[in-house]
């Protein structure tokens, strides 16, 4: 990094001392990282960002999902800024909200929406929240999904009943969590393809469904595959095969590990010195981690994947003009949700955040 624009940086975040408070998501850049208050994954910064009322600006380096959610979780008179509006998310733009209502009157056409309770992950826009909170579900993350999930079926006769639930926008985290961790298979799962009339499903398949799962993935997360567990294991004899719930179904089973970028921190952390291990995630966390892990062996499960193109947006010169921008006394690339979709987006929240565990 540019030192002159460190010192700045530094200078700048000095200068605000408690009156803001910046997190830092772990895929963000190191010269970012360097600078956060907190880091952590999307769970833990929703926590933290809602634990700090004294702070009046939250810079939230991360994507715009994750500032609309800190924006809803905190008090009007706390302003939420992300250093780059362009710092999106491609899957949560693949469920638009227009679409979600129409497949809600698609599900109310077959009969089936009453037995149907929405969960959405965390990486949705405010809207799609809002709308899981207005149809009486829940958000989830990567680290509550399977908590989310029952709580969800509860609502509609239990994991063995025949209740629904409708998982958006990641069709493999909703996949990945019925099947592995709730005991569904994988013909209890259907996909609903938003681009087909009714979904691209018949009135007797969402009847016999169980999951609901949205056509939406990561483009990150999406690239990895089989062959890439089977040839580290070929290459790396003992490696510890460690990945993302984003990855597809198949990466997921083959792998020895799964879980969210902070439960994958803690696994390394706690990992034998000597081990081996594969990381199937985005690439700027996983070479913090072979820095951070020297006495490990840190492999990246496909060498061909690479940074969240938007995470990657945040960068040293965009955090300058944000800091010295508030320091000057104006606000810069606020992010604010409608009321409307706050209050709801806040009901399905608050959901998420009273689940047990
Ligand atoms: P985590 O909730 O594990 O931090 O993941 C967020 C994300 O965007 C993964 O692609
Ligand atoms: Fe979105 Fe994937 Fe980037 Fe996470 S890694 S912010 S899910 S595009």
């Amino acid at each position: 990094s540019d030192p002159d624009l460190v010192e700045r940086a530094h200078a700048a975040r000095a200068a605000l001392g408690d009156r803001a408070f910046v997190l830092g998501h772990h895929y963000q850049r190191d010269e970012v990282i360097d600078l956060a208050d907190v880091t952590g994954d999307s769970f833990k910064l929703a926590r933290e960002a809602a634990a700090r009322p004294e702070a009046e600006f939250i810079v939230f380096c991360g994507v715009h999902f994750m500032a609309e959610s800190a924006d809803i979780l905190t008090s009007d008179a706390q302003q939420v800024v992300l250093p780059d509006l362009a710092a999106g998310c491609s899957m949560a733009d693949m469920a638009a909200i227009d679409q979600v209502e129409d497949a809600w009157d698609v599900l109310v056409e077959a009969g089936v929406a009453e037995d149907t309770v929405p969960v959405t992950y965390m990486n949705s826009t405010a809207a799609i929240k809002a709308f899981t909170g207005r149809h009486g579900g829940t958000v989830c993350t990567s680290s509550n999904a399977h908590v989310a999930l029952r709580w969800a079926f509860d609502k509609v006769g239990g994991v063995e009943g025949t209740g629904k639930v409708l998982f958006m926008p990641d069709q493999h985290l909703g996949r990945n969590t019925a099947v592995n961790q709730l005991g569904l298979s994988l013909d209890d799962c259907v996909v609903f393809d938003p681009r087909r009339p009714n979904g691209g499903l018949t009135a007797q398949q969402l009847k016999d469904a169980r999951m609901i799962l949205w056509r939406g993935h990561c483009s990150v997360h999406g690239r990895f595959s089989e062959r890439n567990v089977t040839d580290i294991r070929a290459a790396v004899p003992g490696v510890h095969v460690l990945v993302h719930p984003e990855c597809k179904h198949e990466v997921v089973t083959a792998a020895d590990m799964v879980g969210s970028t902070e439960y994958i921190i803690q696994a390394l952390a706690a990992a034998e010195p000597g081990s081996s291990w594969a990381i199937g995630t985005e690439l700027n966390l996983v070479r913090r981690l072979a820095r951070a892990h020297a006495d490990k062996q840190v492999h990246y499960l496909d060498s061909t994947v690479c940074f969240c193109s938007t995470m990657n947006r945040i960068d040293l010169p965009h955090l300058v003009w944000t800091l010295e921008s508030l320091v000057a006394g104006r606000v810069v690339n606020r992010i604010v949700v409608d009321a409307d979709d706050a209050h709801w987006a806040r009901v399905a929240l608050d959901q998420m955040l009273a689940l047990p565990g």
